[in-house]
């Protein structure tokens, strides 16, 4: 319902050319609030609204546009009551793609069923926009996804696409949930190998807008080798003991911009891995799950490279980190021009933290020379409260040190003034203005 006025409010800001992004802001945290209970969607009154909202969207893109053609899925016999809605949505793909200027509308107020894998495949004959209002929904029987078992639903190689509309991708993710090693290891493992519910793949100039992505099997949305994306408004909700329900994850991709987002996962709520370059983040709430992380790179001595990261206005809220940069021991390649600015920390265990030293395995991991370089990296106007005693953590490598580290106006307390701390071992690190809790910097020898 709120989320719906927002999106009412936005469009007549959109049409007087103006917007009040402050109150905005705020109405997205008042709604937040609503939303982090359980993950269920909710389509109970939302009608009415919705109609109205759906309405006003498709005349604003008729009257820009009168050649829109729009094709609507429940006219290629889409049923949206449960049973497989999978052919509906590839032949309206399939004539939409081909027909210039289309639309592709799902209505609202329905469910439907998509069976893994669904693939959207381009190149198509011109823009083209898949407005969601109302559900898609993924299979919950594990055996459909043994074809590719890493996908629910995929768009590849499109140019100039939009997916938006305020509609909600449903993962149905909690079989998945259940027979992860990191939740029942009786059954054998499946975390490596559970989907990600919508990936973008090889495409260019694409826009993903005002859509729910809830409880996915793995990854909500992954991006991967993309070039010029605009991510904003989504609300991506699963529960906190979910494993490895990343929000979004960027990989290979240059040229995002992810905005004006609320991610409450049981992983990270923004990952960026190797390949990715210039990446802007912005105005985003994350909480609960693992905060911001960039990597981990350099698992199994791979050349890993992540450059010019710009991590800007972000509110954590109860997760286990904050903005965290990960490298494993014996990779190559860098993590370099980074920024982490503007954030607001409220009861996050480990707030900021480089660790050259990453090992997330049972073994333990070996001593090894090589590292990624993890260079240029600044620290700026960070304030709030640490759930945990140690507040900054800079582990860098004995062998190839972090470089050019700026750490500049941080204000880290704990609760009921509970001792709080830094560490930081091998860090080439310059410390600028207010700095709490202390840092000293180890120089390796
Ligand atoms: C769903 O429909 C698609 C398209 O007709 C088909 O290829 C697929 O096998 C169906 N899946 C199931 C599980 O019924
Ligand atoms: C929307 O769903 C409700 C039941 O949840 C139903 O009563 C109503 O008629 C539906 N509206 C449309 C336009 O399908
Ligand atoms: C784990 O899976 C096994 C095999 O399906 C089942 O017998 C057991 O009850 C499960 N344990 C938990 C804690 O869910
Ligand atoms: C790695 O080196 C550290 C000290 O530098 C030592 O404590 C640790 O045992 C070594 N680990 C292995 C696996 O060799």
């Amino acid at each position: 319902m709120i989320l719906q006025r927002i999106f009412v409010v936005s469009l007549l800001a959109v049409l007087v050319c103006s917007t009040s992004s402050m109150t905005r802001r705020a109405e997205e945290e008042e709604s937040f609030m609503h939303i982090v209970g359980p993950g269920n969607e909710n389509n109970h009154g939302r009608s009415m609204l919705e109609k109205v909202t759906n309405f006003m969207n498709d005349l604003i893109t008729s009257k820009k546009n009168p050649k829109q053609r729009i094709f609507n899925v429940d006219d290629f016999g889409a049923k949206g009551d449960g049973s497989n809605d999978t052919m509906a949505f590839l032949e309206a793909w399939k004539i939409a793609c081909k027909t210039p200027k289309s639309i592709i509308l799902v209505p609202s107020n329905k469910t439907y069923v998509l069976k893994p894998p669904i693939k959207f495949l381009g190149p198509c004959k011109s823009k083209l926009i898949m407005r969601i209002h109302g559900t898609i929904k993924a299979s919950s029987n594990m055996k459909e996804y043994e074809k590719d078992p890493r996908k629910w639903v995929s768009f590849e190689q499109v140019q100039d696409l939009t997916v938006d509309g305020g509609g909600t991708f449903n993962g149905n993710g909690k079989v998945w949930w259940e027979s992860s090693c990191k939740i029942n290891n009786t059954k054998g493992c499946h975390t490596s190998g559970a989907p990600t519910a919508a990936t973008f793949d090889r495409c260019t100039n694409l826009r993903v807008t005002n859509l729910r992505f809830l409880n996915s099997q793995q990854i909500h949305v992954g991006f991967q080798r993309c070039r010029n994306v605009d991510v904003s408004d989504l609300t991506v909700i699963a529960p906190q003991d979910s494993p490895n329900t990343d929000g979004i994850h960027v990989s290979s991709t240059e040229d995002i911009n992810i905005k004006d987002c609320i991610i409450g996962t049981g992983d990270d709520c923004i990952s960026i891995v190797s390949g990715s370059k210039n990446v802007r983040v912005k105005d985003i709430m994350c909480g609960p799950g693992h905060g911001i992380s960039i990597g981990s790179l350099g698992k199994h001595n791979s050349r890993d490279t992540v450059s010019d990261i710009h991590v800007q206005g972000v509110t954590l809220w109860g997760t286990t980190n904050g903005v965290r940069i990960k490298t494993w021991q014996g990779g190559q390649g860098y993590a370099k021009n980074i920024q982490f600015v503007n954030i607001k920390m409220m009861d996050v265990s480990n707030p900021i933290i480089i660790d050259q030293n990453y090992c997330d395995q049972k073994e333990p991991c070996l001593n090894q020379t090589d590292a990624v370089q993890v260079k240029n990296i600044v620290y700026k106007n960070i304030r709030g409260t640490s759930n945990s005693e140690l507040a900054m953590k800079y582990d860098c490598s004995k062998h190839d040190s972090c470089q050019s580290i700026r750490v500049e106006n941080i204000r880290l307390f704990r609760h009921g003034d509970a001792n709080v701390k830094s560490f930081c071992a091998n860090g080439n690190v310059a410390v600028v203005g207010d700095i709490f809790p202390p840092l000293y910097c180890q120089q390796s020898t």
